[in-house]
């Protein structure tokens, strides 16, 4: 067993050597801990877990205490010191993307570390792997409160971390890369596809505020639609980037006049559409971090598909995918925004609403499959059927997308119908979360 630990323990030290130098996707790094996760993997054959633990000056694991290997590995012992990390546990299960994370994160320059470790690494999805000071561990309401933070949490993280960045931004002008990375990175992993569960938070303190939930939603939401798309995992990233910038302009816009309930006169409207320009301008200056495609959104994301918005142009082009995603993902969150406020957009008015666009203001093709992905009713939407019965939206049927699986709960036993076979169910109404559907929130 003790071999096994040694080779277990020089492997992992080893591809965390080789992350300091090359990428994770370099052939060397992906050799070194290919041979890394064989010997962990040998390891879990035997026991439910693996602890790496750091004592003193010492590496162990379980009762081994490995002088000669610790000898080599004084620098990455203090780090690991440092950043707070003296146990690492390794549990059954664990994948080679969760090593990754960890080797990763390792390696993150400690003033990059913005939150505690496990709570790092959880909102990198890492599940398997527990990390923190030996006496966090052993308290089993700790280990359980960690696991137990949830999306919202996970959502409420983001819409901190995104608010400070952007003001950073617009007051000092400078751009935290690393925090944007983040956000995006949390939400691929874990706000992916659970957009309506936010809805239920709609405590909008300021002005603000409700831009930045527009935005991490707007994000959100793109995130899901590409990976829908089949795009690749970065390119999910970069739209999922683009979204969280698409309206910055109108955070340097008065706020009188974007709070003004009533009509908005020419000169107001006027003002209000330059957050296109204004907002690619300020990004333009971030180019170096945040590349060229979150300038190309928010320049573009009011366009319009036939061009017929604005800011005008005088040529005709083509408008960026990302930018018919964004636009899309835009649209549909600010009309169910509104719903959450008065109790005047039901579902099956959104998609109405929004169909009329296709073709004009939307590429029709990728409307289509917008509500085909999310449904005219989304997963968690509280609904009442033809027969008064409430129900919640469960799943989404892409080839009926009036018909989706609800879960009925005014009954006793509650239970699924698949409203794509049970063709005489229909479903009449959503019910609106903040009102009538309020007392089912619990539920979803
Ligand atoms: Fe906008
Ligand atoms: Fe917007």
């Amino acid at each position: 067993m003790a071999d096994n630990s040694t080779n277990f323990l020089t492997n992992f030290m080893a591809s965390w050597q080789v992350a300091r130098i090359y990428e994770t996707s370099h052939p060397k790094f992906v050799e070194s801990l290919e041979k890394a996760y064989k010997s962990l993997g040998s390891l879990l054959e035997l026991q439910n877990e693996v602890v790496i633990g750091v004592v003193g000056e010492e590496l162990t694991s379980g009762k081994e205490i490995f002088f000669e290997l610790s000898k080599k590995m004084q620098l990455a012992i203090g780090h690991l010191k440092s950043i707070g990390v003296e146990r690492i546990i390794f549990n059954k299960g664990v994948t080679k993307d969760e090593i990754v994370k960890l080797i990763s994160f390792i390696i993150t320059p400690t003033e990059n570390l913005k939150l505690e470790p496990q709570n790092y690494l959880l909102n990198l999805g890492v599940k398997n792997i527990e990390v923190g000071k030996i006496k966090d561990f052993g308290q089993g309401h700790y280990v359980a409160a960690v696991r137990g933070i949830n999306k919202i949490g996970h959502y409420e993280d983001c819409l901190d971390k995104l608010s400070d960045s952007i003001i950073s931004l617009i007051d000092d002008n400078t751009v935290d890369g690393h925090n944007f990375t983040f956000i995006s990175n949390n939400i691929m992993e874990n706000l992916i596809g659970s957009y309506q569960e936010f809805f239920k938070l709609k405590e909008i303190k300021s002005h603000d505020m409700a831009t930045f939930m527009h935005i991490l939603n707007v994000s959100i939401l793109s995130i899901y639609f590409a990976s829908k798309l089949g795009f690749s995992k970065e390119d999910c990233l970069s739209v999922g980037l683009a979204g969280l910038f698409h309206d910055i302009g109108k955070l340097y816009i008065g706020r009188r006049i974007i709070q003004k309930t009533g009509k908005l006169d020419e000169r107001e409207f006027g003002e209000i559409k330059s957050h296109t320009v204004l907002g690619a301008e300020i990004l333009l200056r971030h180019v170096d971090k945040l590349t060229i495609l979150p300038v190309v959104v928010a320049f573009e994301h009011h366009l319009d598909y036939d061009l017929g918005g604005y800011p005008k142009v005088y040529f005709v082009r083509n408008l960026h995918i990302a930018t018919l995603i964004v636009s899309i993902c835009d649209v549909y969150d600010a009309l169910m925004q509104r719903r959450s406020y008065k109790n005047d957009y039901p579902p099956e008015m959104i998609y109405n609403i929004m169909m009329r666009g296709k073709d004009t203001k939307f590429s029709a093709q990728l409307l289509n499959k917008f509500f085909r992905i999310m449904g005219i009713w989304p997963r968690g939407t509280i609904v009442c059927l033809e027969d008064e019965r409430i129900a919640i939206v469960r799943e989404v049927n892409e080839e009926a997308i009036f018909s989706p699986a609800v879960e009925v709960i005014s009954e006793r036993s509650r239970r699924i119908i698949d409203l794509n076979k049970k063709k005489n169910i229909k479903i009449k109404r959503a019910l609106n979360p903040l009102k009538e559907g309020k007392k089912y929130l619990e539920l979803i």
